[in-house]
């Protein structure tokens, strides 16, 4: 049986990392040397530095045994990448070290994962996850000769042996709490919590929350954490319906408002909401920093979609969204990019006017930039901009007055991201309801390369997606039907020089 170890791993990337092709590589967001990148994993601040470690098979643009890719960084924009942390190289892990989070305990840093064993492939019944730890100083981590440290034996009846992942770990009253993805007979989604003083041994608290078949399949990716004065549950359902316009994607990820009960585990919830309205984000972790700031990394990806950069060859697949700062208003969690993006712009061109019908903005075009918008109807019933514009191509960003309807478009961007039988009806496009404020629809919208990232009034709500325009497709129009006052903002933002 072929062997995963790290310095198989280590020796592939610095051997082939030099093939990968650049055309739609990012300039400002995370994605990997070579290969494939999954969820973000172990997302933490430890020893003065943010780590970010990922699902990543460094063989193949396409998912495999997983490893555990590493990276650093002293301001969440600009990372270095790291030896591979973890590989599929023990018993209880063979066939990937799925997703899990990381903790500072005593300095050191502990990432609690999943082991995941698949002795049949054809048989999806056999496949046994389990939790695992493994210690380290920032660089070099070492599994536990315990583990795993929880395993089936742990879970409550009725739990599949098969679905039992990506637990996230945190601190609170002198001991350590995890919750955990898991799956019930029923085919419906739940969240176990468990609890330990010391990483190692760990007891059952209760189950969390269940699907009950109400709120898709497996829940992938749970995390649960305190801000302002509520418990905020996020996680990624498999195959969640579609109500109106949420959730109007393959896998969604939703957010959940409420109180969790730390003695016997139940958390009762009143709200519930999409936490990303675009096509590629998903499984996204959350750290908490030493400025107290709460931040969140999606992957900006999804699972069961062909990805263009993988079929064209140029080896490597998968990125990171930025880095978002998550605070509450009311009921509702916004999202901002990290401030430190800022520090990475450069050649400012401002524009304001009043439109009526459809302009090109030469100055404005890039392919790695930012726009900071806002519209201002008056008398406008629908207005918008289109960016990565060429010949044939473009990306389309618009806004509904009357009805309150924000869409985008990819159906033109470019090299064809093919719906599954799931998105029956959604045609390449998004929407998302939400009202102007002040009269006016703000916007900041992040271009990098192969991706798009909008942020609607202060990041109330935002859309995160892929695209894959030519590299000269890069023009930006904005255009209205009837009158309305547009001002508008635009860096570059680049750290890579090329
Ligand atoms: C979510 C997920 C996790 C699992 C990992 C495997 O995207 O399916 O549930 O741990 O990816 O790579």
């Amino acid at each position: 049986m072929e062997k995963f170890t790290l310095q198989r791993a280590n020796d592939y990337i610095k051997k082939n990392a030099h093939q990968v092709i650049q055309d739609y590589r990012p300039g400002y967001h995370y994605a990997a040397e070579i290969g494939w990148l999954n969820d973000p994993n172990g997302f933490s601040f430890f020893a003065g530095d943010y780590h970010l470690f990922y699902q990543y098979h460094p063989y193949e643009a396409a998912p495999g045994p997983m490893h555990w890719g590493h990276a650093k960084s002293k301001d969440l924009i600009r990372w270095e990448s790291l030896p591979v942390a973890l590989a599929p190289d023990s018993p209880y892990d063979r066939d990937g070290c799925f997703s899990g989070s990381a903790i500072e305990a005593d300095g050191q840093h502990v990432l609690m994962y999943t082991g995941h064993l698949n002795p049949d492939p054809e048989d999806p019944g056999k496949i046994r996850q389990t939790q695992c730890i493994a210690i380290g100083d920032g660089i070099t981590y070492a599994k536990l000769e315990e583990n795993p440290v929880i395993g089936t034996e742990a879970l409550p009846a009725g739990a599949l042996l098969q679905d039992f992942r990506d637990p996230k770990v945190w601190r609170k009253n002198d001991g350590y709490y995890s919750v955990i993805g898991s799956r019930n007979e029923d085919g419906s989604g739940q969240v176990l919590l468990y609890r330990s003083s010391d990483l190692r041994s760990w007891q059952y608290v209760g189950e969390l929350s269940r699907s009950d078949n109400r709120f898709g399949k497996m829940w992938e990716c749970p995390d649960l954490f305190e801000l302002g004065n509520q418990d905020v549950l996020i996680l990624s359902p498999q195959f969640l319906e579609r109500d109106g316009e949420r959730y109007c994607n393959v896998h969604s990820v939703t957010y959940m408002l409420g109180r969790l009960d730390y003695e016997t585990g139940k958390y009762e919830y009143a709200f519930a909401e999409e936490l990303d309205y675009g096509f590629d984000f998903y499984a996204p972790q959350t750290l908490i920093d030493n400025k107290g700031r709460r931040i969140m990394i999606g992957w900006m990806q999804m699972w069961d979609r062909n990805i263009p950069a993988a079929e064209l060859g140029h080896q490597w697949a998968g990125m990171m969204t930025l880095p978002r700062v998550l605070n509450l208003k009311g009921n509702l969690l916004y999202q901002e990019p990290v401030k430190e993006i800022e520090d990475y712009r450069s050649h400012h061109v401002a524009f304001q006017s009043r439109i009526n019908g459809k302009r090109s903005l030469q100055k404005m075009e890039g392919t790695r930039l930012e726009l900071n918008i806002s519209f201002k109807p008056l008398g406008a019933s629908k207005f918008g901009l289109k960016v990565r514009k060429g010949k044939e191509e473009e990306t389309v960003l618009s806004y509904d007055v009357a009805n309150g309807i924000f869409t985008f478009d990819r159906s033109r961007s470019g090299h064809v991201i093919h719906a599954v039988p799931t998105e029956e009806g959604v045609n390449g496009a998004r929407r998302v309801l939400v009202g102007l404020e002040d009269g006016a629809l703000n916007l900041r919208v992040f271009l990098d390369q192969s991706s798009i990232e909008i942020f609607i009034n202060e990041g109330v709500k935002t859309l995160s997606s892929t695209i894959y325009p030519s590299v000269d497709s890069n023009g930006i129009e904005v255009f209205s039907d009837g009158e309305a006052d547009i001002t508008m903002n635009k860096w570059e933002l680049c750290h890579k020089e090329n």
